[in-house]
């Protein structure tokens, strides 16, 4: 035993950064995490990915974070260590060549978008055998994909917003033929958009016939496959998943037309209301939704369930899960759960016992007749 199994403190590994569109709400996110922990309760291992979604070394890593936070974290180039699969046994006894290398006790993904929030990561923590913070591979992978997700959605009898998914080659062999049946549908206005991405990269709004060709087709360059939807002219509202838990609900007042990649980050004018003055019946509705939504795509931890609520009819839509939502002190994730008396702090602590808590659920089964998961020892 080391001298640092004797430090009390929980050992959070923060691994941030990556390769999609959300780097730097992944940077945010990752210092707002180490900012806010007490030392004295954390020892804090931070991973930066690169854009290019390679490990960063310690150079890079600081530069990802502000220079306030440098000595609050400690560094590390590797995930996982002794008794891992994505490690190399220096010899038959077992030794790791890192064997010595602090191991933290959870990981924290605070990754969004594609190649982080979309199963991906969590399938290498996964094989590595390492616990870590928030939805398994499924619910992250799935909620990632607004096509499937919506299936399901659909399936369990919640209401998703009307679409039709096609792929990049219809759109290149029959452009027509979808958007007569997307007319026919609901007509205009629609929106378009890939079925896998976030911070509103690619969605448009269809305002128009002669709009439609082009809309599609940008939605295109980013995904093999496109989401048509209603149009919705609603306000949106928002609700967060902690556990088995939902959040009072917040509005997002977009600045733009729709809440579009300018609205959500370049511009001054967008604004959260929490909570969101609506009716309380319409606020339980939302809540109650929002955990059937969570427990049909098997989420775990949290998430971010958003909601279209229409102007005429007070129907509400659901319009998309989010397993990793932006995780700063201003996020709408945070500051549900601050509103409903869930600070940051505890906010934290309460994800990493969940994580854990489902760590020791899921490794305590066995996964054949004769061995139970490695990295889980039942005594
Ligand atoms: N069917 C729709 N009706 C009305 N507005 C929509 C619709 N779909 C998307 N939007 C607008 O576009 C924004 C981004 O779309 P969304 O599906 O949430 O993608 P992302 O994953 O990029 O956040 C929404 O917040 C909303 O403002
Ligand atoms: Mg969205």
């Amino acid at each position: 035993m080391s001298a640092m199994s004797k430090d009390p403190r929980i050992k959070l590994g923060v691994l941030f950064g990556g390769r999609s569109g959300e780097h730097e709400v992944s940077l945010a996110s990752a210092a707002s995490v180490i900012a806010a922990l007490d030392p004295g309760a954390y020892e804090i291992y931070a991973v930066g990915l690169t854009p290019s979604g390679r490990i960063a070394r310690p150079d890079e890593l600081r530069r990802m974070l502000p220079g306030e936070l440098w000595d609050r974290v400690r560094p590390l180039a590797v995930l996982g260590s002794a008794a891992s699969l994505l490690s190399v046994r220096s010899d038959a006894a077992g030794e790791t060549e890192d064997a010595g290398a602090p191991e933290p006790d959870i990981w924290f993904p605070l990754l969004h978008g594609p190649y982080g929030e979309d199963g991906t990561l969590q399938g290498l923590l996964e094989m590595a055998g390492l616990p870590y913070i928030g939805c398994g591979v499924l619910a992250s992978a799935v909620a990632m994909d607004k096509d499937i997700a919506k299936r399901l959605l659909a399936q369990a009898g919640l209401p998703v917003t009307p679409s039709l998914t096609v792929t990049a080659h219809e759109l290149d062999t029959d452009l027509e033929a979808v958007r007569h049946t997307a007319e026919r549908a609901w007509g205009y206005p629609m929106f378009s958009k890939p079925a896998n991405l976030g911070s509103s990269v690619g969605v448009h709004r269809i305002g128009a016939r002669d709009e439609f060709a082009a809309a599609v087709r940008d939605s295109a360059r980013y995904d093999r496959k496109i989401l048509i939807e209603k149009g919705i002219d609603g306000r949106e509202l928002e609700c967060a998943i902690l556990g088995t838990a939902a959040s009072v609900v917040g509005e997002v007042v977009s600045a733009g037309e729709f809440y579009d990649y300018e609205s959500k980050y370049v511009s001054t004018e967008s604004r959260l209301e929490i909570p969101a003055s609506i009716d309380p019946a319409t606020s339980d509705t939302i809540r109650a939704l929002a955990l059937r939504a969570f427990a049909a795509l098997d989420g775990s931890g949290l998430a971010r369930v958003d909601f279209f609520l229409e102007r005429d009819s007070g129907t509400i839509w659901i319009n998309e899960i989010n397993t990793m939502p932006g995780f700063t002190p201003i996020s709408m994730y945070t500051k549900l759960w601050a509103a409903t008396g869930v600070p940051f702090g505890d906010l934290v602590a309460e994800l990493i016992r969940l994580g854990l808590e489902r760590f020791g659920e899921k490794n305590g089964r066995r996964i054949s007749p004769r061995q139970v998961c490695a990295g889980y020892d039942p005594a």
